[in-house]
C-alpha cells in the first residue's frame, strides 16, 4: 500500500485529536484522510470543516464509510461498549484499524477480537499510545535485557481529578454497561487504564508480551455519582513471578502525573508519565531523557499504524498485547464485587469554578502509605475500606458481573450535599 486512504470513525470528543493528527499526516503526505463518520456529526462544525477542507467525505455512519469504498483503513475513536463489535465488524470486512483504548473490557470480547484480527490477517493496533513513546521502548528494552534482573515489583499510582462536567459528558460515562454491553467505565479500563496496562507491559519478560496476572485481589470504590469506580486498588502476583501494585484515583483533591515504579532485582526503574526516566542501580540515581519528536506521541502511535499499513511491520500495541491487562481489570471486578459507595463522611463535595467535584479526603496519603507499605486500603484499616477476596485469574475465559449480563443496575440514589 503506497499512501494509505484513512477514515475516521467518532469525530467528537477525543475523536477531535485524531481529526488533528491525522490532518496533520495527511498535510505531509503519510496518508490520505479521505473519510469520516460520526452520528452527531453536525455537532462537530470546526472538526468537519477541517476535514472537509482535506477533501474527506463525511458520513452519519460507520457502515456507509465502510462501504462507500473511500477507506484502506480506518482509526477509531468511539464509545467504550461498541469498541469489540466495531473490531469484529472491521475484522470480518478485512478493513485494519487502530482502535482507540480499551479493545474490550471483558476477556471473551478480547479473545474473540484477538482470534478475529488473527484470522483477517490485518494490522490492528490499540491506542495506548504511550508505547510508541521512546522513554517506554528504552525501559522495556533495558528491563528485558536482564541488565537490572528480574522484575520483583511493579508500582503504578494514578491520583486525578475528575468533575462532574466530565460524567455528563457522554451516555456511558462511569457507567458499568449501557444496552447491554459492558462498559466497566472507571480507572482500570478509562482514564488511568494506561498505567495498568504499562505495568503490567514492563513486567512481561519478553519484548512484546506482557506479565499475566495469575492469583490477585482489588478493591474498587466510588464518591462521584456513577455505576463503575472511580477509586481503585489492586494487587496481583505475576506469572512472570513479580508482583503488581496498582493505586488510582479520580477523587483528588489535586491532580498529579502518574508513575510507575519498577523494583527489579538489582536496579529501580521509576517513570513519571513523561520523556524522562530514572534508573537507580547500585545505590546511583541517573535521569536520562527521552525526547518524543514534535511532543506528539500521538503521531507516533499513528506512525506505528501506518508503517504496517505501508510495509507490514509489526505495530507498538497489537490486541494480543492487552490481554492481561482486560484480565486483571475482570479480575479486580471478581475480587471486589460491584464497585462499593464510601460514606459522605468522608467526602468534599466542592463546586471549583464551572462544575461540581468530589474529594476523598486524604486519598493521596492514604495512596502514599498504601505504595509504602505494599498494602491495599483495607489492610491499612482506612475506616471506609472493604478487602476483596483472592480469585484465581490463570485461567480467566469468560466474565460476568451479573447472573444476568442483560440487566442493568440501577444509578446509586442521589446522596446529600
Ligand atoms: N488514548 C487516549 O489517551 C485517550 C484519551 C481520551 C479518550 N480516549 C478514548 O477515546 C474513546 C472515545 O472517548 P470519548 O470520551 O471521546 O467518547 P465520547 O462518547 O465523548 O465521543 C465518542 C464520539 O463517537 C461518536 N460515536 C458514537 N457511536 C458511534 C458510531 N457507532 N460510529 C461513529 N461514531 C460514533 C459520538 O457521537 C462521539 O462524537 C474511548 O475509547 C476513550 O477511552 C483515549
Amino acid at each position: 500500500m503506497k499512501t494509505p486512504r484513512i477514515g475516521l470513525i467518532g469525530i467528537g470528543g477525543f475523536g477531535s485529536a485524531h481529526v488533528e493528527h491525522l490532518g496533520l499526516l495527511h498535510e505531509r503526505g503519510e496518508i490520505r484522510l479521505t473519510a469520516a463518520a460520526d452520528p452527531a456529526f453536525p455537532q462537530f462544525r470546526k472538526s468537519v470543516e477541517h476535514l472537509k477542507s482535506l477533501g474527506a467525505r463525511i458520513f452519519e455512519s460507520s457502515r456507509e464509510l465502510l462501504e462507500s469504498g473511500l477507506v484502506d483503513a480506518v482509526t477509531c475513536a468511539t464509545p467504550i461498549p461498541v469498541h469489540a463489535s466495531m473490531e469484529l465488524d472491521l475484522a470480518e470486512r478485512r478493513i485494519p484499524f487502530y482502535m482507540e483504548k480499551p479493545p474490550a473490557v471483558t476477556i471473551q470480547d478480547m479473545d474473540r477480537v484477538i482470534e478475529a484480527v488473527q484470522k483477517a490477517g490485518i494490522p490492528a493496533a490499540i491506542g495506548f499510545q504511550f508505547l510508541s513513546m521512546p522513554s517506554i521502548k528504552a525501559i522495556k528494552q533495558r528491563i528485558v535485557e536482564g541488565r537490572y534482573g528480574a522484575v520483583k515489583e511493579v508500582i503504578a499510582t494514578g491520583i486525578w481529578k475528575r468533575f462532574e462536567i466530565y460524567y455528563n459528558r457522554t451516555s456511558w460515562a462511569g457507567k458499568l454497561m449501557e444496552n447491554g454491553a459492558y462498559v466497566l467505565d472507571g480507572t482500570l479500563f478509562n482514564p488511568l487504564s494506561h498505567i495498568l496496562h504499562l505495568a503490567l507491559y514492563f513486567a512481561g519478560t519478553e519484548l512484546n508480551k506482557a506479565a499475566n496476572p495469575v492469583n490477585m485481589r482489588a478493591e474498587l470504590y466510588h464518591i462521584h455519582r456513577i455505576q463503575s469506580e472511580d477509586t481503585s486498588c489492586v494487587e496481583a502476583e505475576l506469572d512472570t513471578g513479580g508482583r503488581l501494585f496498582f493505586y488510582a484515583t479520580l477523587c483528588a483533591g489535586k491532580q498529579l502525573t502518574p508513575e510507575i515504579i519498577v523494583e527489579l532485582e538489582k536496579g529501580t526503574v521509576r517513570w513519571t508519565g513523561g520523556t524522562t526516566v530514572s534508573f537507580i542501580e547500585n545505590g546511583e540515581e541517573k535521569t536520562e531523557s527521552f525526547p518524543v519528536p514534535e511532543d506528539r506521541v500521538h503521531l507516533l502511535a499513528f506512525g506505528s499504524f501506518i508503517e504496517a499499513l505501508r510495509s507490514g511491520t509489526p505495530v507498538d500495541c497489537p490486541p494480543e498485547l492487552c490481554r492481561s491487562f482486560v484480565q486483571t481489570g475482570n479480575g479486580a471486578f471478581l475480587s471486589s464485587g460491584l464497585p462499593r459507595e464510601i460514606s459522605e463522611r468522608y467526602i468534599r463535595r466542592v463546586h471549583e469554578n464551572w462544575s461540581r467535584t468530589a474529594e476523598l479526603i486524604g486519598i493521596r496519603q492514604i495512596i502514599r502509605r498504601a505504595i509504602r507499605e505494599r498494602a491495599l486500603f483495607s489492610d491499612l484499616e482506612i475506616p471506609w475500606a472493604v478487602p476483596g477476596r483472592w480469585v484465581d485469574v490463570s485461567n480467566m475465559q469468560e466474565f460476568n458481573l451479573y447472573e444476568d449480563p442483560q440487566s442493568e443496575p440501577p444509578l446509586p440514589p442521589p446522596k446529600g450535599r
